[in-house]
């Protein structure tokens, strides 16, 4: 079976689907890899990297031609289903629920198209997890730019000029990113809090050395529910615990979000105003709409002395590692879908099934097809 890897073409996107070390594991598993020229460039992968684990790098069309499999870190475009060939199967991120006309797009080409980002949250599915995997540096880069953004240090530093007290972290959120960003912030020295809706978060935060904000929960007694949105008696019941904490933070991390919504608003436009001069908000839900009121994807807002920074940042920032890491969730995934290098899918299976959103000109949804 032939696997190709596209070169990634969207605007700031760094990242390539199959890192060197990673076709090397695709060669040894008898598979034929072709890589698309230069596909690695801008994760530091260069050609010859590639070539010297036997794989073959090929111009874009001999890439389409010639593949049983495409794979691709973002979602196959309307140009690339001008040259994918009826029965290819194609596997990328798809994020297919906010574009059905994509999904119509991939069942006229009559093409198998799996979505790593519908990947089931169970743990057999944990290595195969690219929205973790990506989470997980977004939470560290956060920090990282947090602290470059800051005009504050975060350790503590006793100097023969004055000691100078460590640095104020707040985490809303603490899944992925959060748990990441808590971690990232207290190997640099910063004193921090987080908060999340979920109560067994609370262990999580306080096994990495940092304080929980508790917030009661009415609704607690259902249990922790993933994916939960809280209701207005819990935001503002949050509001009071989490309030004098934000007040004093010199770094705000937002993670907070919920599966296929928009991302709840967690500190106001009111709260911004009490926060301190000079602090910074790093808010990671800004393509969902963010956590902070006044966040803006990709821009930097300056209200009252407070910088508030709405981005995605990590996976294209730190493009080797982030490659790596989807790389090795792909080879998870593509050993998962396969016997002796052939394909063999079992739709029985939670994950194939769920992940598998087109299938022979057919658009699936909860494991049934639906006519185009
Ligand atoms: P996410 O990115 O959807 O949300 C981040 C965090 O924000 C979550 O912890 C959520 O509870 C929290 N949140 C949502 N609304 C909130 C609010 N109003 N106030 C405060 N916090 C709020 O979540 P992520 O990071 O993708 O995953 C969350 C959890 O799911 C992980 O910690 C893990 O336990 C589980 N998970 C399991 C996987 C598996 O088993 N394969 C893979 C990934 C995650």
């Amino acid at each position: 079976m032939t696997i190709g890897i596209l070169k990634e073409t969207q605007k700031g996107e760094t990242r390539v689907a199959i890192s060197p070390n990673i076709a090397k594991q695709l060669v040894e598993n008898n598979f034929k890899v072709l890589i698309e020229k230069d596909a690695g460039e801008k994760s530091s992968f260069k050609n010859s990297d590639y070539r010297a684990v036997g794989a073959a790098t090929e111009e874009r069309g001999v890439v389409f031609k010639e593949s049983d499999v495409l794979l691709r870190v973002n979602p196959f475009t309307e140009t690339d289903l001008k040259l994918v060939n009826s029965g290819q199967v194609l596997i990328s991120q798809m994020f297919h629920k906010s574009d059905p006309e994509m999904m119509e797009a991939l069942a006229e080409a009559n093409v198998s198209s799996f979505s790593l980002d519908a990947m089931p949250r169970i743990s057999r599915a944990q290595d195969m997890d690219v929205l973790s995997s990506q989470s997980n540096l977004a939470g560290y880069k956060a920090v990282i730019r947090g602290a470059y953004e800051m005009k504050k240090i975060l350790p503590l530093m006793m100097t023969a000029a004055g000691t100078i007290t460590p640095a104020r972290v707040l985490v809303y959120g603490v899944g992925v990113a959060g748990l990441q960003a808590i971690a990232t912030a207290k190997r640099l020295g910063a004193v921090v809090e987080a908060t999340d809706i979920r109560p067994e978060t609370k262990e999580q935060t306080e096994s990495l050395g940092a304080k929980f904000i508790e917030v009661k929960d009415d609704e607690e007694e259902a249990g922790s529910v993933y994916a939960k949105v809280a209701s207005e008696d819990y935001a503002r019941r949050q509001k009071e615990a989490v309030d004098e904490s934000l007040f004093k933070a010199d770094l705000v991390i937002t993670t907070a979000m919920v599966p296929g919504r928009k991302s709840p608003v967690l500190i106001t436009e009111e709260q911004v105003k009490k926060m301190k001069n000079g602090s910074v908000i790093i808010d990671l839900a800004a393509a969902q709409g963010g956590n902070c009121e006044l966040s803006k994807m990709h821009k930097e807002v300056v209200a009252n002395g407070v910088k508030i920074i709405g981005t995605t940042i990590a996976p294209e920032s730190v493009s080797t590692n982030a490659s790596e890491l989807f790389a090795k969730n792909m080879f998870n995934f593509i050993m998962h879908l396969t016997d002796d290098n052939e394909f063999n899918w079992d739709l029985e299976d939670e994950i194939t099934d769920e992940t598998l959103i087109v299938h022979k000109g057919l658009i699936r949804q909860n494991g049934k097809t639906q006519p185009v």
